[in-house]
């Protein structure tokens, strides 16, 4: 088994041309900057580069520059002298003269403070070493650099809160890596290898994605890029006790919201009094709606639009309707061979593939609802 993040996973046309401008960059020694948001695999790209490289007998050296003070981020970096600060009680080398032949990544270069870059500069023109507190510099070294961010350095630049001249030094070859909402092609394939990944870390049997679960975690935006999709595979092959992975086995935030466009554009007020009494009266479906239906005093459109409603409501899973309309969970069967004999039984896929809109006409719904009752005690 690849040991973690020694891989570049994906298919997609963004991944395979980075794979190619890696293997350039890898035979040069041309400074790097990697771009794109959190968690895309920027770190990996250098990890790779770096062991394709002339380099790769060397340990590739790790700093994120964001959360460290100053003072201790230019000790890591350059190193100290004895009795150069409270605590630094011997010489030691920075990171930098640690990497000595070989590659510094640095992430999150973008947060640098202007006096840490001006630093960083003058290493980078020189190649020389100076540790806190001493009185010049001591070493000169050889050190690839791979710099990292997720920050918009032009940005940055404009507020004057990144220095252009070391964003030039550091952007000889500057490789972006895409979000993973705009190459979603390779989710299947990042799918299949941390279930394959944690099931074997975990020692579970590898569970199986069905295919309408997996359209949904195409479908999902992942904003956290792979880092999310990896941390939440893990949870799923934990969680698993069946050998398949289902729509109802997702969390509620993959489940796309809502689509305005598939809402029944009237609906009875029949059928507005007949929800209303089960969602907020939390009355039984049976009596409610079941007798009504049977003894003829409802239609099947009126059933079928009452179903939909409750289906938005739960974004398409039956399971919860049962619990939204007060039923036990043991008329689950019942519940769903009652609307398949009637051909009631409404497609749950359609309320799946929902879309922000709705969400926001239900939040506008409900206050207008709730001013019209406001209105009316008044
Ligand atoms: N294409 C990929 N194939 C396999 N694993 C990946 C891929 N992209 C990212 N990962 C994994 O996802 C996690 C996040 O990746 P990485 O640390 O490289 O992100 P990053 O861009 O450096 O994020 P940050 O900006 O937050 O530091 C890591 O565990 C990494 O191994
Ligand atoms: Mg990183």
């Amino acid at each position: 088994m690849h040991e973690e993040g020694d891989q570049l996973i994906g298919r997609s046309p963004a991944i395979r041309e980075l794979r190619e401008e890696m293997q350039y960059a890898a035979r040069s020694d041309a400074k790097i900057l990697v771009t794109g948001e959190s968690g895309v695999g920027k770190e990996v790209l250098a990890r790779l580069i770096h062991k394709q490289s002339s380099r790769s007998r060397g340990q590739l050296v790790t700093i994120n520059c964001a959360g460290l003070p100053d003072s201790l981020l230019e000790s890591e970096l350059f190193g100290h002298v004895r009795g150069s600060f409270t605590g630094a009680y011997r010489d030691k080398a920075g990171l930098l003269e640690t990497a000595n032949n070989s590659t510094i990544f640095m992430d999150e270069v973008g947060e640098m403070s202007l006096r840490m870059q001006a630093l960083l500069l003058r290493f980078m023109e020189s190649g020389e070493i100076q540790r806190v507190g001493a009185e010049r510099a001591q070493a000169r070294v050889d050190v690839r650099v791979i710099a990292a961010t997720n920050r918009n350095l032009s940005e940055r630049i404009a507020s004057k809160d990144f220095r252009e001249d070391l964003y030039y030094r550091l952007n000889v070859i500057h490789l972006t890596m895409p979000p993973l909402r705009e190459r979603r092609e390779d989710v299947p394939e990042l799918l299949e290898h941390f279930i394959t990944y944690y099931s074997a870390r975990h020692s579970q049997a590898v569970p199986k994605l069905a295919p309408e679960a997996l359209s949904q975690l195409v479908g999902y935006s992942w904003p956290g890029n792979v880092r999310e999709l990896k941390n939440f595979v893990e949870r799923l092959v934990l969680r698993a006790r069946s050998g398949i992975i289902t729509p109802a086995d997702l969390p509620m935030e993959i489940i796309p919201p809502p689509r305005a466009a598939i809402r029944e554009p009237v609906r009875g007020a029949a059928v507005d009094r007949m929800y209303e009494r089960l969602v907020n009266g939390r009355e039984l479906f049976w009596p409610v709606v079941y007798e009504p239906f049977m003894s003829r005093d409802m239609t099947r459109d009126d059933l079928r639009a009452l179903i939909s409603r409750g289906l938005e409501q739960t974004r398409g899973s039956y399971r919860l309707l049962v619990q939204l309309f007060n039923m036990p969970e043991a008329d689950y069967k019942r519940f769903l061979n009652f609307l398949r004999k009637h051909d009631c039984q409404m497609p749950f896929q359609r309320f799946r593939n929902l879309s922000a809109r709705l969400d926001a006409d239900a939040v506008d719904e409900s206050a207008l609802v709730m001013n019209e009752r406001r209105r009316a005690d008044a």
